[in-house]
């Protein structure tokens, strides 16, 4: 029976990999909602990605800041939200160490201003909620990083490594801080790395893919031992969906794909899958691979036990990694021209100097 039953949707960040795939999964799924992504359209947006939404005549692209604050609150009074699913992130590892105060702006202060008007929205004078609710979504990397063993769960001491890490833990303590300061209606998730359509080609997935496709290297970092805990984008939107309509205010849940991989295994699985579709001899794409300078602090391994979600919301991921890399390769293959910008040339520039052009021991 669910707990909050969502009928004016504000979806930060919706022109991002997990925002797109989000929208894409519940506008057709919730029809008598209605939905405002707000999107500030950095290098990882594309709000084309959604026009096929459009005809729905329930779904409505707004671009704009989060740390903006009468623009948040302007909305806020033309639409009435009953739920905010926040996504909007800087949420690359490596542009948080180039520039970290991006991450601080986009990441700490947006969540806090949407928080701030979403309270000031919602809350009565004698201080109670109607059937609203504020999902904020983030990552395990909140946790640190594990060693060989070990798994994270919803009691893991907070321990973040990189600037974007860190940006990600101080916006769930201000989530938490306004649920115990105001009793406000928000429900958090952590989730393992996302993959699937639509992710911008600087992280690994995408990236292996076209390189290969192109006949570019594949850089992986140092040794390629790094372990990752690989979730299937639409899984997590099923999770997503199933947290904010049905769990309890103030909770957090850990969700999982249960696939862990070296990042060196899931690139040998990548590229093998790359030469089958293209009809190129199993290895010729292997030999791409270029081991090159570890990233700074590098989190060594991320996992997550995500029996607490199993267990209390009765959700579990339903993607094998075999059947979801399968079907990656394919829309990439397929949708080649998605991204009408794929060079960002300055920031390509900058991962060869600090990456690509000193080779590891
Ligand atoms: P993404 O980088 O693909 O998309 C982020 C979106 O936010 C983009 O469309 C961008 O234009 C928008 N945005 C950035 N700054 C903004 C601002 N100031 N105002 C409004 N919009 C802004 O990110 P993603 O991979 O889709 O991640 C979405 C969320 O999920 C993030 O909060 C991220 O921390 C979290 N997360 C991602 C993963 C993953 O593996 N991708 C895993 C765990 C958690
Ligand atoms: O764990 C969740 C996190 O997963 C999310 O919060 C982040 O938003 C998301 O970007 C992702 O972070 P990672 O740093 O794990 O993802 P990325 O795809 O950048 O890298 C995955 C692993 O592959 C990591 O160990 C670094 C390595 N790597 C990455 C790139 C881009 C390489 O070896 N070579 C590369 O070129």
């Amino acid at each position: 029976m669910p707990v909050h039953h969502p009928r004016r949707v504000l979806v930060t960040g919706g022109a991002g990999f997990i925002g797109t795939n989000l929208l894409h999964y519940l506008v057709p799924r919730w029809t008598d909602a209605s939905f405002v992504n707000l999107d500030a359209v950095t290098y990882a947006g594309r709000p084309s990605n959604l026009r096929s939404l459009e005809t729905s005549g329930r779904y409505r692209f707004e671009q704009g800041d989060i740390a903006d604050r009468e623009r948040v609150a302007a909305l806020f009074d033309e639409h009435g939200f009953t739920t905010v699913l926040h996504l909007a992130a800087e949420s690359h590892v490596d542009r948080s160490i180039l520039d970290p105060l991006a991450f601080v702006r986009t990441n700490v202060l947006g969540t806090a201003v949407l928080l701030d008007v979403a309270r000031g929205a919602w809350q009565s004078a004698d201080g109670s909620y109607g059937d609203v609710r504020f999902h904020h979504v983030s990552t395990d990397e909140v946790f640190g990083s594990l060693g060989d063993t070990g798994m994270f769960d919803e009691t893991t001491p907070y321990d973040p490594r990189s600037p974007y890490a860190a940006s990600k833990a101080g916006s769930d303590h201000l989530v938490r801080a306004f649920v115990n300061t105001y009793r406000f209606p928000a429900v958090l998730s952590n989730c393992s790395n996302n993959y699937g359509p639509y992710q911008y080609p600087e992280k690994l997935i995408p990236l292996v893919i076209l390189n290969a496709f192109h006949g570019r290297e594949v850089p992986v970092y140092g040794t390629g031992s790094n372990v990752r805990d690989w979730l299937h984008v639409e899984d997590h939107c099923s999770a997503i969906e199933r947290i904010v309509t049905t769990a309890p205010t103030g909770s957090t849940y850990l969700v999982s794909g249960g696939e862990e991989r070296s990042n060196l295994e899931l690139v040998g699985l990548l590229l093998d899958l790359v030469d089958d579709r293209l009809g190129r001899p199993r290895g010729t794409s292997r030999r791409l691979i270029r081991f090159v300078l570890d990233r700074p602090g590098h989190d060594f391994r991320y996992a997550i036990d995500g029996s607490r979600l199993v267990a209390d919301l009765a959700w579990s991921p339903t993607r094998s990694l075999e059947r979801g890399l399968g079907e990656t390769v394919d829309w990439y293959l397929a949708n080649l021209g998605w991204l009408d910008d794929p060079q960002d040339e300055s920031y390509r520039a900058w991962v060869r100097t600090v990456y690509a052009d000193r080779p590891s021991a």
